[in-house]
């Protein structure tokens, strides 16, 4: 009996306020895939190949999750038989390491390790009834990483295949004190618009580690995202198919193109320009980006650029105590600049603090609330006329 087909799918997640954007991509790299919003991202109901497909070229998600079981979580004990239900000798042998990532809480578990630790008993005593021997737990480095998700009084039980969050891409190397996750960078670029136009020049004026330009470039040059990733949750896996995963593999390599797209990046902190331009290089882009140091607020459109495109930036938003004063001028002033030398372009902007957005003294179009890590931010676009 093979493992895939005797599964109800799987859970993949992403930040909050990402999860229609999600469902999107994913309709796109599942055509044939079920979909529907779940909590803290997307369900699929589809086979193994497109769970592969998410963990290899999402740019939004973070885990995916092949689910296992899903049961009753009203108290301790029902969890424990949730996670008892599961044959786990199908999913791993004793020999392999492992640890649980709980997630969620309720009445029965305001506590995330006490959770882990009823599915780390079931796990463990089933492998002990079978033969007499138990699999150890490694929190570092662990084979597989089996992930307990709560919701109400309902756990939902599965391997996690991405094995750590697919946001970190494996390119940056280093970064200022405040960088753009990954994923809400890729989220940015389409919510910009410049996603489904390329050919318009984009440009990040205030770039930090350069994650948005990165990831832009990335996206023109047909990469998928997960290629450069060194580990994977499925490695270990008794339901992994080697030769299925090689050829998405093959597919993805023989999928790159050498894009013909303008991007620009730049910022005032010289040394930020010298951590983007390594993790340019690190990605493989350093060639399709160039980088400047340059101030915003006196910063007009390159001569190289011929017609408007897209600005799209996560502006300072007063990360260091006693910065948000000094931010004050800052944005009134680049508000005037792009209002004076910026006309036609797309301007989307990120930020935690909508009052500073609101110092630039432009209208937005279209705004969005997104995550970013732990900071609840915003989303904004503007149309400059
Ligand atoms: C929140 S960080 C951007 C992080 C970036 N998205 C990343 O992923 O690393 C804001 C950036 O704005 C830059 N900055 C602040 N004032 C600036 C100005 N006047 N002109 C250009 N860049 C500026 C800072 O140096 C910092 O790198």
């Amino acid at each position: 009996m093979s493992v895939s087909q005797t599964q109800p799918g799987f859970l993949v997640t992403t930040s909050r306020g990402l999860d229609e954007l999600l469902k999107q991509e994913l309709s796109e790299l599942c055509p044939d895939a079920e979909l529907a919003i779940a909590r803290g991202g997307v369900r699929v109901k589809g086979n193994l190949q497109a769970a592969y497909k998410v963990c290899l070229w999402s740019r939004l998600a973070n885990r995916v999750i092949w689910i296992l079981n899903e049961g009753n979580a009203g108290t301790a004990e029902e969890v424990y038989d949730s996670a008892r239900d599961v044959d786990w000798s199908l999913h791993f042998a004793v020999n392999n390491t492992f640890s649980v990532q709980f997630n969620g809480s309720s009445k029965a578990f305001n506590n995330t390790q006490f959770g882990a630790l009823k599915i780390k008993d079931a796990i463990v005593d089933h492998f002990y009834e079978e033969d007499g021997s138990r699999p150890n737990v490694d929190r570092d480095v662990p084979d597989i990483v089996i992930s307990g998700r709560l919701h109400r009084d309902k756990v939902l039980i599965g391997i996690e295949l991405s094995g750590g969050s697919l946001h970190q891409r494996a390119y940056r190397q280093d970064a200022g004190l405040a960088p753009l996750k990954e994923h809400v960078a890729a989220a940015m670029l389409m919510r910009s618009g410049w996603a489904t136009n390329m050919e318009k020049p984009l440009l990040d004026p205030m770039c930090g580690s350069g994650t948005l330009v990165i990831e832009a470039a990335l996206m023109a040059m047909h990469k998928a995202p997960g290629l450069g990733r060194p580990r994977w949750g499925f490695s270990k896996w008794l339901g992994h198919r080697e030769g299925d995963w090689q050829a998405l593999i093959e597919d993805a390599k023989s999928a790159q193109i050498q894009p013909d797209v303008t991007l620009f990046a730049s910022d005032i902190d010289r040394k930020l320009i010298a951590i983007a331009k390594q993790n340019a290089n690190e990605a493989g882009v350093f060639e399709l980006i160039e980088f400047n140091v340059i101030d915003a607020t006196k910063f007009t459109p390159p001569a190289a650029i011929t017609e408007p495109g897209y600005l799209v930036s996560n502006p300072p938003y007063g990360e260091r105590l006693g910065e948000l004063t000094e931010l004050i001028p800052l944005f009134a002033q680049w508000g005037e600049q792009l209002k004076q030398h910026w006309q036609g372009w797309q301007v989307s902007l990120l930020s935690s603090n909508r009052e500073l957005l609101r110092l630039l003294k432009l209208r937005g179009n279209k705004e969005y609330s997104l995550m970013n890590g732990k900071l609840e931010c915003k989303l904004v676009n503007y149309q400059l006329d």
